[in-house]
């Protein structure tokens, strides 16, 4: 992940605000606002308030209780005054309880969950947090494995707005010494540190002075499911059919009914 120490950060999500810690001790940004999701006593009572502290005593503004999704949570949070906002591993939290998880789930998968948390962070980046007159670029650091790489965050967040997806990078956690990574245990077979930067703008100028380089998917692939390049017709035809392929045209199908209901309600 490249950090300009010119830019202007937000972070959202922040753990136990180690992420954000070291971003602040390594790359000294011209500004760090860091968020949480737990209020401040649940942090605390968590992982200790040892993070918060240096934070707020180097200068740096920390919300808690701060939910990407709820603009009467963000508090005293500046509007459009960031250069980056940087989302690292996004999880909807683990329902209490199915009862929980049927009142809040209006009929929707954890999958389509998953996309709208990230949708609404990119929505609300551009609109209330990144700066006009700054890089305009929103990271999200996810997996590559099931059941993250299954919420297609490269082409399904971003439908019918003008925000690109424009590229992505490895996330390499040693860039970032002192970082835990929060909870990111629900798949056992890669390491909980390792991750991909998906990269997101309403710019699409490559010229753009400090654009980090990405890496674009190239050649005749399944959009959907990332799989590919198919040298034949029969290997593409093998795919479609393929059991990974079906379930992820599922969460697709379920994707686009979000995106009516909510263009619905947009409307009334
Ligand atoms: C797997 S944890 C990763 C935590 C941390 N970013 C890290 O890298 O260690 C997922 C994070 O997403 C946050 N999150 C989930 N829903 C959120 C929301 N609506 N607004 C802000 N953060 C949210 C959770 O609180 C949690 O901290």
């Amino acid at each position: 992940m490249y950090i300009n120490p010119e830019w202007r950060l937000l972070t959202i999500g922040d753990g136990d605000l180690s992420f954000s810690t070291s971003l602040w001790n390594n790359y000294k940004p011209q500004h760090l606002t860091a968020t949480v999701f737990d209020d401040k006593q649940s942090l605390t009572a968590k992982y200790g308030d040892e993070y918060y502290q240096q934070l707020v005593h180097s200068g740096c503004q920390v919300l808690s209780g701060f939910d990407v999704t709820d603009q009467q949570s963000w508090g005293e949070l500046k509007r459009n005054q960031y250069d980056v906002v940087i989302f690292q591993f996004p999880l909807i939290p683990a329902f209490g309880s199915e009862q929980e998880f049927k009142l809040q789930c209006n009929n929707f998968s954890i999958n389509t969950l998953n996309r709208r948390l990230l949708r609404i962070n990119l929505l609300n980046c551009f609109q209330y947090f990144l700066a006009e007159n700054g890089a305009k670029l929103a990271f999200i650091t996810s997996k590559d494995v099931k059941p993250y790489r299954q919420w297609n965050v490269e082409d399904a967040l971003t439908l019918g707005t003008d925000i690109h997806f424009i590229g992505k990078v490895d996330f390499n956690i040693n860039q970032f010494p002192g970082y835990k990574i929060r909870n990111v245990d629900r798949d056992k077979h890669v390491k909980s540190t390792q991750g991909i930067t998906y990269i997101y703008s309403t710019e699409l100028d490559d010229n753009i002075k400090d654009r980090p380089k990405a890496i674009k998917s190239q050649g005749k692939s399944c959009s959907i499911c990332r799989t590919g390049v198919f040298y034949t017709d029969l290997d593409e035809k093998i795919h479609l059919a393929s059991k990974k392929h079906l379930q992820m045209l599922q969460f697709e199908q379920q994707w686009l009914s979000y995106l009516q209901q909510e263009d619905h309600q947009d409307n009334k």
